[in-house]
């Protein structure tokens, strides 16, 4: 017998640089990365966040200096969360038009407003000084439907200070209807709503709760946000329902290890997807980075295009401005 030689070699496609240039099937644009941002109230410097090496609590200064890197990168838009000075039991400061991610949102709607798409994070957990996304009931659940008031409020008046997209991250049922409702009726039928349906409780959001100053004070988000050992499907009936609300975006959150989720919902649904590459998954690749541990930028762009690969049109990621560059 003579030794048989294999006829299909796929390694032909993979031998040089540029073949694997030209038949790549998975590509990153700057235009389809979000940057996640943070503006808080009443300092005078950009306050680095610990567990997020690189990733700064903005003044409304230094938030407009970043807004212009992240353009000029060509990222496609920004999102935004602040950390106000006052917290109170309703988050006063969401809706308040002198809070500070109103007066944010009017200092980039007014410099870079033309250059990228400028959402708001529509939530209450960084304004309550309990650090829960609702209002509270007397016994201390969160009260699901006094909060669409709330999260109406908000929305209502990021729209106001310049909001060109409103993405509510609560997870209460009926907050895209409700917020869809009072965008309308200020005016606002023009907005879209990115919906954070697929919202999963994560231990991956820790650093995110030190760099928002949001934490629960007591208890946990369970009762809100999705078990990440919950029925089957129940992501696909949060996405087609915020869809019959009128979502015109949807988003999975975590990224990395809902790979799954953002496969069934791209494959379900007809309007664009988004994952959340979350605060835990930005903190886990530094740190390990910095120890010498692993390549940072290799890992960087793999989970990247992870995440692309398994369906996500648009990726939130604090790499936004520096993943941006590198594509350039
Ligand atoms: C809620 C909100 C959270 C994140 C985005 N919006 C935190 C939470 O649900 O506890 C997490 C983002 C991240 O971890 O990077 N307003």
């Amino acid at each position: 017998m003579t030794a048989e030689f294999p006829v299909a070699r796929p390694r032909r496609l993979r031998r040089t640089a540029p073949l694997r240039r030209m038949v790549a099937g998975t590509r990153l644009h700057p235009a389809e990365l979000i940057l996640p941002l943070f503006v808080k109230e009443g300092i005078a410097e950009p306050n680095p966040v610990g567990s997020m090496p690189g990733v700064m609590q903005h003044t409304r200064d230094s938030l407009r200096k970043a807004a212009h890197e992240a353009a000029e990168a060509g990222v496609g838009g920004l999102i935004l969360f602040g950390i106000p000075l006052h917290k109170d039991g309703r988050g006063s400061a969401a809706d308040d038009p002198d809070g500070i991610v109103q007066l944010a949102l009017a200092d980039l709607a007014a410099e870079v407003g033309d250059a990228l798409v400028l959402i708001a994070d529509t939530c209450l957990d960084e304004y309550t000084d309990h650090g829960h996304c609702g209002l509270l009931t007397a016994t201390g659940e969160v009260d699901n439907d006094a909060t669409l008031e709330r999260y109406a409020a908000a929305a209502v008046a990021q729209a106001r200070a310049g909001a060109q997209v409103i993405a509510p991250s609560g997870m209460m049922d009926g907050q895209v209807a409700a917020i869809r409702t009072a965008l309308d009726a200020d005016g606002f039928a023009e907005i879209p709503i990115l919906a954070y349906s697929a919202k999963f409780a994560s231990g991956f959001y820790g650093p995110f709760r030190e760099a928002a100053e949001c934490a629960p004070q007591f208890g946990d988000r369970n009762a809100y946000q999705q078990d990440p050992a919950g029925p089957i499907g129940e992501s696909l009936r949060e996405i087609r329902l915020d869809l019959d609300e009128g979502a015109d975006a949807v988003m999975v959150k975590p990224a990395l290890a809902y790979l799954d989720i953002l496969r069934q919902v791209r494959d379900m649904v007809d309007v664009p997807v988004a994952a959340y590459q979350v605060s835990g998954e930005y903190a886990m690749v530094e740190a390990a980075a910095a120890n010498g541990w692993i390549d940072r930028d290799r890992v960087i762009m793999e989970s990247l295009i992870a995440i692309r690969r398994a369906g996500a049109d648009l990726i939130l990621t604090y790499w936004a401005t520096e993943i941006a560059r590198r594509l350039a």
